[in-house]
């Protein structure tokens, strides 16, 4: 059987993005696959949380996972720093990662651009940790949205490099997954590109949003004084709420507003009232799920130290072939 990692950083609640970007695609291959989610606290270091802010955010991401659905018993889900395995690997991979191309990641450089007072090293090496994340199971499918599409490429780099250096087989290739025929990139409301935690509170709508405040933000998403010709094509802005409604609507609802559109007849006040509604019925299982496993703290105790010793077992299987390769032996 074939084997999935994937993981999400700890720097917030879940988003609409994350949902159906990565989560779906967990829900649904862990009926079919040897599955391993975890949560990538060691990755959120590098914006420096403090010790409290860090917990939570673990914790946001661990209710998440079993409120949208992950199953404990099918799916392994553990915290990426209960498997130090991890960083050895990682050690491992860094020596072999060349500056030139680990500058060149695009999401290095988007970072730089972002918070360039603080270019840390683990911000650099960061497509290596994920790198390590994927081979330490050896996995050879990760359900990603499409923005991890150069990560997971440079994951593949690393591995081959290994097995070339080594002169073994040992990696597979791991490929980006979505059961969608395209990797999914679901837009925010702020009328430019994702959906992300880090654009701003405004542009994401989360998995624990009430409906209030989904109903909030999608009135304010950024719109245009709409269509002045029939047929015209559509600014990014709306074509974003386009795009959203065609991921929470019914293909007839979408068909209705683009007719509208296309007719010059859309109000913007009815086609955002239709979407926010769509967007309450498409988060509410996962929403009245949050509150009720996030207070069972005996639950997640479980969750946790049983995933974790799943994960370790296959990472350790892992090292300890890696540690034989590279030549290291016992006196
Ligand atoms: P964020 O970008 O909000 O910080 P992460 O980078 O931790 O979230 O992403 C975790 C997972 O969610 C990844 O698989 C990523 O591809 C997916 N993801 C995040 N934002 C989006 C989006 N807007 N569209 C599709 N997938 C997304
Ligand atoms: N880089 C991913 C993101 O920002 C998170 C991640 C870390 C990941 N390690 C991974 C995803 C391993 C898949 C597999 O979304």
């Amino acid at each position: 059987m074939e084997t999935v990692v994937s993981g999400i950083r700890s720097t917030g609640k879940l988003h609409l993005g994350n949902y159906y970007g990565a989560i779906q695609n967990f829900v649904k291959m862990q009926h079919e696959y040897h599955c391993f989610f975890f949560i990538a606290d060691y990755h959120s270091l590098t914006t420096h949380p403090t010790p409290q802010n860090l917990h939570e955010n673990v914790k946001h991401v661990l209710v998440e996972y079993l409120a949208a659905g992950i199953d404990p018993e099918k799916a392994t889900i553990y915290l990426q720093s209960d498997v130090p395995e991890v960083i050895e690997l990682y050690l491992f991979l860094n020596m072999n990662a060349y500056l030139g191309e680990l500058e060149r990641s695009t999401s290095f450089k988007d970072k730089v651009r972002a918070q360039p007072n603080n270019v840390n090293a683990g911000l650099l090496t960061y497509p290596v940790l994920m790198a390590a994340d994927i081979l330490i199971h050896r996995a050879t499918k990760v359900p990603v949205g499409k923005d991890q599409e150069q990560h997971l490429e440079m994951a593949r780099t690393f591995g081959n490099r290994f097995n070339r250096m080594y002169n073994v087989d040992y990696f597979p290739e791991p490929y980006a997954f979505s059961f969608s025929d395209k990797l999914v990139k679901v837009p925010g409301l702020d009328g430019k590109g994702k959906m992300g935690k880090s654009e701003g509170e405004a542009n994401a709508v989360y998995l624990s949003d009430t409906p209030e405040i989904i109903r909030k933000k999608v009135m304010r998403a950024v719109s245009d004084s709409g269509p002045t010709e029939p047929n015209q094509q559509k600014p990014e802005a709306i074509q974003n709420l386009f795009d959203l409604m065609k991921i929470v609507s019914s293909e007839d609802t979408y068909q209705h507003f683009d007719q509208l559109y296309n007719s010059c007849q859309i109000r913007y006040g009815d086609f955002k009232k239709q979407l926010a509604e769509d967007m309450i019925i498409a988060t509410q299982p996962v929403r009245e799920r949050i509150q009720e496993i996030a207070s069972d703290t005996n639950y997640l105790h479980k969750v946790a130290t049983f995933g974790a010793e799943k994960a370790r077992e296959s990472a350790r299987k892992t090292l300890t072939a890696v540690r034989e390769f590279i030549g290291f032996k016992r006196f």
